[in-house]
């Protein structure tokens, strides 16, 4: 027994020193000693001879001598797998890959908008986020103390003169009025701001699209089919839409329309506070005082103009129903939104 020990301990010394780095090496090393030939096979042939009291002993030494082994055989196989080039690299493993990022759910749907409408022959105008009163207020037929500038909490940057940031893009229909002349058609996606406290439901900067057509003979019905044939594209060709009468300064007559909920196909949901229908947008013929402020002749041109929110278009057709997720650059949220234009 005791020289049984003895070689079961050099043996361990001779396995720690047992150096190779490829694959061969390694390959050896098993037959020598894990085999089903290999010496610690033989030692434990010898078992049998061990006295009886100290079979325990014996078998915990062989154990840890063949746990040895093992550990030694691994990292030598270990070593194979990082010799396979001489840097050290192995080029057949797969690579990361890499993330393809997505748009904004925002500009989807602005995109989706400005495709549809350019298929109708309007072309993008833009105007500056920051405003003066008459092109925001004024020229639209609100004169300083009209009630409706309350409904728009404004921030306003200086009071004389008076600038501010714009609380919708309907200030770009001025400035086209103001220089061009009819036939103009526009439509106007752009960042508005009013100073309202976030929520889900609320935000101080938000997305408008302003539409204007200003031409002779331009009538509701052209106003009419024109938001189906928007909404159609937009919801699909099921899409149902009604006009209910409405008022804003700049329009008359004017109207908001609503189109059949898609999320419960008009049953009753939470989108549509279970009426069926949801609001898009304001629209109207454009007001005659209007045409004037800017030197267009209202006896011989009509234009209509319309305007909506992105979120809400987005809120209908994506389902988010929190309006902070827009702005808070959460990838979890982003990652959502792939494809598009
Ligand atoms: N400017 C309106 C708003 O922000 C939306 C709007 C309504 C625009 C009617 C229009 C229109 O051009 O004709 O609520």
């Amino acid at each position: 027994m005791e020289q049984l020990l003895q070689q079961i301990e050099q043996l361990k010394q001779e396995i720690n020193a047992f150096e190779g780095v490829n694959g061969e090496a390694a390959e050896a090393f098993r037959i020598k000693y894990l085999g089903t030939k290999g010496i610690i096979k033989g030692l434990m042939g010898e078992m049998k001879s061990v006295p009886n009291e100290q079979k325990k002993d014996f078998g915990q030494v062989m154990n840890s001598l063949k746990q040895l082994a093992e550990e030694k055989w691994e990292s030598l196989k270990g070593a194979e797998d990082n010799s396979t080039t001489e840097s050290g690299i192995d080029w057949s493993l797969p690579g990361d890959a890499a993330s393809v990022g997505g748009r904004h759910p925002i500009s989807l749907v602005r995109n989706q908008i400005v495709s549809i409408f350019k298929r109708l022959g309007f072309a993008i105008a833009e105007g500056p986020e920051i405003e003066d009163d008459w092109h925001n207020f004024t020229a639209l037929n609100l004169p300083e103390n009209h009630p409706a500038r309350d409904m728009q909490d404004t921030f306003y940057i200086s009071q004389n003169p008076d600038w501010l940031l714009r609380t919708h893009t309907s200030s770009v229909q001025a400035r086209m009025m103001e220089t061009h002349k009819p036939p103009i058609r526009i439509i106007c996606p752009g960042r508005v701001y009013r100073n309202e406290t976030i929520s889900a439901r609320a935000h101080c900067f938000f997305h408008q699209v302003e539409g204007l057509y200003v031409d002779e003979h331009v009538s509701f019905a052209d106003l009419k089919q024109t938001l189906y044939f928007f909404v159609k594209e937009m919801f699909g060709k099921d899409v149902k839409v009604r006009f209910r009468p409405s008022y804003f300064p700049f329009t008359e007559p004017s109207a908001e329309m609503d189109i059949s909920c898609s999320v419960c196909g008009g049953s009753g949901c939470s989108l549509c506070k279970h009426t069926g229908w949801v609001e898009i947008l304001g629209c109207g013929m454009v007001h005659p005082k209007m045409l004037d402020n800017f030197g267009i002749d209202s006896n011989k041109y009509t234009g209509f103009a319309f305007g909506m929110g992105m979120e809400r278009i987005c809120q209908i057709k994506y389902r988010v129903n929190d309006l902070r997720l827009y702005s808070q650059n959460d990838v979890r949220f982003l990652k959502q939104f792939t494809g598009g234009i």
